[in-house]
């Protein structure tokens, strides 16, 4: 909920998944710096950070960015999509042992798919979007506001 208050009033796709990458950052240092007591709380917002940001992407996100791409953008987007995969399959890890019982190498995979999806988004997929003729500003500012309904209802389903 507090995601989506803060994005909400933005109006460029671009700027909201930024905006997100740097939440997830945020919930993801508390949860690395937990004491053990404290990790299964910590981890629950993460998780849903994570896949609540990977799920809108994914739906209506990168189908606009594919339709539009040249072969640049669409090699940079089946390397972000490999890169959802190795966060979730980051996620399963923590949560199959349990957020409480997760060793320092889960924990390091988990902060290392992120910082590689934030790190390829930002410097390669939104830099490629930017300067995309076809991504117009039009473009990006209904993708905000689908992207923040996708995100609202998530948050109420
Ligand atoms: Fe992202
Ligand atoms: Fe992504």
């Amino acid at each position: 909920m507090a995601n989506y208050l803060v994005t909400s009033g933005m109006t460029d796709i671009v700027d909201i998944l930024v905006t997100e990458h740097a939440q997830a950052d945020d919930l993801l240092s508390v949860f690395e710096t937990a004491a053990v007591e404290g990790r299964k709380a910590a981890f629950a917002p993460v998780r849903i950070a994570l896949r609540g940001h990977a799920a809108a992407e994914e739906a209506v996100v990168y189908p606009i960015f594919r339709r539009e791409a040249d072969t640049e953008l669409t090699t940079a987007m089946d390397t972000a999509d490999e890169q959802h995969d190795d966060l979730e399959a980051a996620l399963v890890a923590i949560e199959t042992g349990g957020a409480d019982a997760a060793t320092t190498e889960e924990v390091t995979a988990l902060r290392t798919a992120f910082d590689e999806h934030r790190a390829h988004e930002e410097n390669v997929v939104f830099a490629l979007v930017r300067k995309n003729h076809k991504l117009t500003r039009n473009i990006r500012s209904e993708l905000a506001r689908l992207y923040n309904e996708a995100r609202a209802s998530e948050m109420i389903g």
